[in-house]
């Protein structure tokens, strides 16, 4: 069995993408410094894939701690990196802190793998990296724009890290640029739990149906978009978390092009956000109560993947429509409410 390192393992993506390593046939080793995340997802994982897998408690900020990690581990033959902080506002107002937690943590793991001959690596990116495009949908060769966040910049420059870093080590990674991750396992053992108020739409749907927020805003309809409000390109975390399975077999199969290669993963298909309340509410006959407010700063009218790119060369495809990912939501949300 392959010894996998899932850095930031239990969080909402790197959590559904341990089951699915597991479903795979991987063994694998999670570190995580719980900053956003909670034990109990370690019993998740266990109930869906009857494993619990490997766990230490890391703070990779901590060069010392992460060498003596990889010394104790040097047979790992992959790392997925998804630890990281991902709130945009947050990134804002601390942006030192996001420089340290997302840049410094993967340089520490970037130079222990050079160290210990570890040469495959899949990273957390985001469309972020493209900004509003020109044209849409994306393709990965549309140009990168100046990050309106901390956050966004982070992304760009791990990107850029990952690249300087195979063009002279022995090395491979693969960015994969998520488009924007929602619902749940199936089994709603596992799923998003955001910390106070959510800031993504989908969990701040799933609390408002459940009675936790009073209503939902819409920020803006006054783009310029059929119905006026954001579109955006949302997929199911298992087939996220599927396709990091598939990214990372095309390394330790070694059938990568190129040293370092990245991939745009959503649906292709752009959805407005009354689009998606629309969704949520003829799936689950929960009346959502939302009014329109102002537009929420930072944000762009319009991202949607062109995926060609993931289909043709990885040989993945989103499975799962839109619809089932709001009902795995919202089973997740009700879950939660009553565990
Ligand atoms: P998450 O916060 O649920 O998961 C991140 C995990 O990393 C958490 O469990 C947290 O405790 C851990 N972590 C953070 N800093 C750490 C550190 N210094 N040492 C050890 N563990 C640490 O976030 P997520 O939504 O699962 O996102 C995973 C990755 O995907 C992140 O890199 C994020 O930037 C990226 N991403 C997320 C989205 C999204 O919409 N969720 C979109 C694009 C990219
Ligand atoms: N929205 C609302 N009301 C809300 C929350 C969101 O109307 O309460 C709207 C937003 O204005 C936007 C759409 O719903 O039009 C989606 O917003 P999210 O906050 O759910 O997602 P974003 O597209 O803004 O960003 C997310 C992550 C980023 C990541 C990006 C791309 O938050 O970290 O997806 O992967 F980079």
């Amino acid at each position: 069995m392959k010894k996998i390192l899932v850095t930031g393992g239990l969080g909402y993506i790197g959590s559904h993408t341990v089951v699915a390593l597991q479903k795979a046939g991987y063994e694998t080793i999670i570190v995580d410094n719980l900053s956003n995340s909670s034990l109990n997802v370690l019993g998740g994982i266990a109930r869906i894939t009857n494993v619990s897998p490997t766990f230490e408690r890391l703070d990779l900020r901590y060069k010392a701690e992460v060498v003596d990690f990889f010394k104790r581990h040097s047979d790992i033959e992959g790392v997925i990196h998804f630890a990281a902080s991902k709130a945009v506002g947050e990134s804002v107002e601390k942006p030192l802190y996001y420089y340290e937690n997302n840049i410094h943590t993967l340089v520490y793991v970037l130079q222990e793998c050079v160290a210990h001959g570890i040469e495959n690596i899949i990273f957390s990116s985001s469309c972020t990296v493209y900004g509003q495009p020109e044209t849409l949908p994306i393709t990965e060769t549309a140009p990168t724009q100046a990050a309106a966040s901390p956050y966004g910049n982070t992304k760009q420059i791990s990107e850029e890290i990952l690249i300087d870093t195979c063009a002279v080590e022995n090395m491979n990674a693969i960015s994969l640029r998520y488009f924007n991750p929602i619902g749940a396992h199936k089994s709603a053992e596992i799923g998003e739990l955001p910390i106070g108020v959510p800031q993504n739409l989908v969990p701040y749907i799933t609390q408002t149906a459940a009675g936790i927020r009073e209503k939902l805003s819409v920020f803006g309809d006054d783009y310029d978009t059929p119905d006026g409000s954001c579109i955006r390109d949302y997929i199911h975390v298992m087939d996220l978390a599927e396709a990091h399975v598939v990214a990372l077999e095309r390394l330790l199969d070694n059938k990568n092009e190129e040293k370092y290669e990245m991939f745009n993963v959503g649906t292709g298909r752009g959805s407005s956000v009354f689009e998606v309340i629309e969704a949520f509410e003829k799936g689950t006959g929960e009346n959502l109560d939302y009014s329109v407010v102002d537009r929420r700063p930072g944000d762009v009218t319009a991202v949607y993947a062109d995926t060609s790119k993931a289909n043709k060369v990885l040989g993945w495809k989103a499975r799962r429509t839109m619809e089932e990912a709001l009902a795995s939501a919202w089973k997740w949300e009700q879950k939660v409410r009553n565990s």
